[in-house]
C-alpha cells in the first residue's frame, strides 16, 4: 500500500517543477509527514572521513541546492541522511534567474536547472544554521552574489559566517548558472582563492571545494596541484556539481534547456570525474561523489571509484525522501556481498 510520503510526492510531481518545491519546503517547515526519528541505521555504513574527522553514521548525504537557505535542515536529518548539506548562500539576498528555470527531464530521471542562485542571503541561513537540531552533520554551501565585484570576499564572508555554527562548509565554484563562476576553477584564480580563504585553523572547520564534472585531465591535474599548495588546508572535494553537456541519449523535449544537467544522466561522467580525482590525489584529501545516485548500486559505485561519502538530490524528485533510507539498505547487502566488515573498506577498491 503506499504510504502517506509516498502519496505526497505523487501529488506534488503534479506541480510544476519550482512550485513543487516551494510546497515541499512549506510542507516539510510545518514537518508534515516528517518522521519524529531518523531510521536506524546499520553500524556497516558507519565512517569516519579521514582527513576532515566527520563521523557520519551513514555515507548518503542531501546534495545542496534543495534546501538553499537552510530552512528544514532538521526536518532532512530524520529521513536517513547520514549528512545534510544546506545552501549555495551568498552574502546578500538575490532573486536568481527568471522563471521558468527549473525542468524535470522525467524520461530521463533527469533534471535542468538554471536557478542561479536565488536565495534570501548569509544572515537569513546562520540564523536558520542556529537552529538546527538535527542528529546528523550539517554542511553550509557559500557563493558569491552575481553581482559582487569581488567574488573572493564573497567567499571568504561566508566561509566565516558560518563557520561556527555549521560542521563542514562547502565553497562552490562549479555552478554553471553564475556567469564566470566556473572560472574560479582555473589555476590562478583558484590559488587565489584558496590562499584568501585561509588556513584551516582560521576556519576552524573541514572545508570541502565542489567541482564541476565539466574537466580534462589538465584541469584535474591543476586543482590537484592548487590543493597540495596553497589549498593544503583543504578537506578535500566533493565531485560534481550539475554538467553543462548534454548526452545524446536524452530524450526528453525539454533537454534544450540552458542550465546544469543533473540526475541519472550525470551518473557515468561524475563517477569518471571523481576516479580520475581520487587516482591523482591517492587519498590525502576526503572525497565526496555526487550525481546520479538513485540506488544502493549507484552510490556503491562512487565509493568504489574513491568516495569516501556521496550526496544526492535529482533522484529524490523522482523518489521522494524515502529514498536515502532505500540506499541505505541495500548498501549493506552490497559491502557484505563483496565480503567487508565495513562500507570503508570498499573505499577505492575500483581503481
Ligand atoms: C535544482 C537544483 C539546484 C541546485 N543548486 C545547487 C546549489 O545551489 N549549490 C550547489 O553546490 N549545487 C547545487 N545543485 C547541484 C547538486 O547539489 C548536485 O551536485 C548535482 O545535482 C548532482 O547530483 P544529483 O544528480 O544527485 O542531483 C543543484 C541541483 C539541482 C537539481
Amino acid at each position: 500500500m503506499m504510504s502517506l510520503t509516498d502519496l505526497g510526492v505523487a501529488i506534488i510531481k503534479l506541480l510544476p517543477p519550482e512550485a513543487a518545491h516551494t510546497a515541499t519546503i512549506r510542507l516539510l517547515k510545518e514537518r508534515l509527514g516528517v518522521p519524529v526519528n531518523p531510521p536506524a541505521t546499520h553500524p556497516t555504513l558507519a565512517v569516519k572521513l579521514p582527513k576532515s574527522g566527520l563521523a557520519l553514521s551513514g555515507p548518503v548525504g542531501l546534495a545542496a541546492g534543495f534546501d538553499k537557505n537552510c530552512d528544514v535542515p532538521t526536518a532532512m536529518s530524520k529521513y536517513g541522511f547520514g549528512f545534510v548539506e544546506c545552501g549555495t548562500v551568498t552574502p546578500k539576498p538575490q532573486a536568481g534567474n527568471p522563471k521558468p528555470r527549473l525542468f524535470r527531464l522525467s524520461n530521463d530521471k533527469a533534471v535542468i536547472n538554471r536557478m542561479g542562485f536565488n536565495n534570501e542571503g548569509i544572515d537569513n541561513f546562520v540564523a536558520n544554521l542556529k537552529a538546527y537540531s538535527g542528529a546528523v552533520p550539517l554542511g553550509a554551501n557559500v557563493g558569491a552574489n552575481k553581482d559582487s565585484d569581488d567574488r573572493v570576499a564573497d567567499y571568504v564572508l561566508g566561509i566565516e559566517s558560518v563557520a561556527p555554527h555549521a560542521d563542514y562548509i562547502t565553497v562552490n565554484i562549479s555552478s554553471p548558472n553564475t556567469p564566470g563562476l566556473r572560472g574560479l576553477q582555473d589555476k590562478a584564480s583558484l590559488e587565489a582563492l584558496l590562499t584568501a580563504c585561509g588556513a584551516a585553523e582560521r576556519v576552524g572547520k573541514p572545508v570541502f571545494l565542489k567541482v564541476a564534472p565539466d574537466l580534462d585531465p589538465e584541469a584535474i591535474a591543476d586543482i590537484c596541484s592548487v590543493m597540495r599548495g596553497p589549498g593544503a588546508w583543504l578537506s578535500g572535494l566533493i565531485v560534481s556539481n550539475t554538467t553543462l553537456a548534454r548526452p545524446d541519449s536524452l530524450k526528453s523535449a525539454q533537454k534544450g534547456e540552458t542550465g546544469g544537467l543533473s540526475g541519472a544522466p550525470l551518473m557515468e561522467s561524475s563517477t569518471e570525474i571523481l576516479a580520475a580525482f581520487a587516482r591523482e590525489l591517492k587519498g590525502e584529501f576526503d572525497l565526496i561523489g555526487a550525481g546520479g545516485i538513485a540506488s544502493g548500486a549507484d552510490a556503491y559505485r562512487k565509493i568504489r571509484a574513491g568516495a569516501h561519502a556521496v550526496q544526492l538530490y535529482s533522484a529524490m524528485i523522482y523518489e521522494g525522501p524515502g529514498l536515502a533510507e532505500r540506499i541505505n539498505r541495500e548498501l549493506v547487502r552490497l559491502v557484505q556481498a563483496d565480503g567487508f566488515t565495513t562500507l570503508a573498506e570498499a573505499v577505492g577498491k575500483d581503481l
